[in-house]
């Protein structure tokens, strides 16, 4: 019996390479260390970051999560000890795991911030790519960055100029198209996209008629959004030529291929990981296998594989 090759699971997204495609999303994973006891770090894609701000942030008011059907609320609002603390205290960790560290960045005040933390962030060699989140519906403002197209668009050029680490663009679903969105971050020169981030929810105790959350309103994630997150994958990868990395709901080998299939290059696993600490590993082990069972040799060979009746 010929026995087959070992599938291909390696990626690039910009000049970020990737042994395999599947990263834990930012908020799910804190700063890894929490997750130290319950999976082998080693065996992740990559490890994307709690988002960081210049001054640390405590947060919204509790309760800050609450369960919906199929999936999750949640108004964290931010919580992290801020860019210098971030660099002495976590991220001596996430080095000493030489796998890619992707750290995740947000301000609420201001464009400017975005600008201060990718020049400290740039300096540093053990991070491999930034994660602009101009998409977190848990803060107090009107409109987010992500948006707005020209709002997109002047954010990513001023950072794009500092940095030449690979640029991931974090998308909110919460937005009429889009497709207008993810071009304004391409022409500004972001390497990838993250699609989604959360969709804005509430729930109401209706004992207390009072919102379940302490922020009122929070962030929807978990199984009950994938199918809008696989449908903008999907939207933007037709239309836009640049790397996705897909999530929304992703809590197996399964739901994972929806994402490929519908054009994303990577994934992320979030709400999963409350759950079972586990999933990311077994979605890489699932992938092995299907790949391995449909004969496929690299992952070109499913992204953006959508049979239709054209093809
Ligand atoms: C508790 C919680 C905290 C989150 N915090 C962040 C965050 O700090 N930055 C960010 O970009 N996304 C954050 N997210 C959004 C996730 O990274 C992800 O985009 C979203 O939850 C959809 O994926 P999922 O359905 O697999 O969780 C958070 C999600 C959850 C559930």
């Amino acid at each position: 019996m010929v026995r087959k090759a070992k599938p291909d699971l390696s990626v690039s997204i910009g000049n970020l390479k990737l042994k395999n495609p599947v990263m834990v999303a930012s908020g799910t994973f804190g700063y890894a260390e929490e997750f130290r006891d319950f999976i082998d770090l080693k065996k992740l894609g990559a490890i994307v970051t709690k988002t960081i701000t210049i001054k640390g942030r405590q947060g919204n008011l509790a309760p800050r999560t609450c369960e919906t059907p199929a999936g999750m609320l949640n108004s964290i609002g931010l919580e992290n000890p801020g860019i210098d603390k971030f660099i002495k205290e976590k991220l001596p960790f996430l080095k000493k795991l030489a796998i890619p560290i992707i750290v995740s960045i947000a301000s609420e005040e201001s464009p400017e911030e975005f600008a201060i933390l990718v020049k400290q962030l740039d300096l540093i060699d053990e991070v491999s790519a930034i994660e602009l989140n101009i998409s977190c519906p848990n803060l107090q403002k009107d409109k987010l960055i992500s948006q707005d197209a020209s709002d997109t668009f002047k954010l990513v050029s001023v950072v794009r100029k500092i940095t030449q680490k690979c640029l991931i663009t974090k998308l909110s679903p919460n937005v009429t198209s889009i497709c207008e969105i993810a071009q304004s971050a391409k022409d500004a020169g972001t390497d990838a996209l993250a699609l989604i981030n959360t969709l804005g929810g509430m729930s109401i105790d209706v004992n207390k008629r009072i919102p379940k959350l302490g922020a009122w309103v929070g962030g929807l994630s978990g199984p009950a959004i994938r199918p809008v997150a696989v449908k903008m994958v999907w939207e933007v990868y037709n239309k836009i030529k640049i790397p996705i990395i897909g999530m929304g709901g992703i809590m197996d080998t399964e739901s994972a291929l929806e994402f490929f299939i519908a054009g994303a290059t990577a994934v992320s696993v979030g709400t999963a990981n409350f759950i079972n600490p586990q999933a990311s590993l077994e979605i890489i082990g699932g992938l092995n296998q299907y790949m391995t069972d449909n004969d496929i040799g690299n992952l070109s060979g499913i992204i953006g594989r959508l049979k239709t009746c054209k093809n």
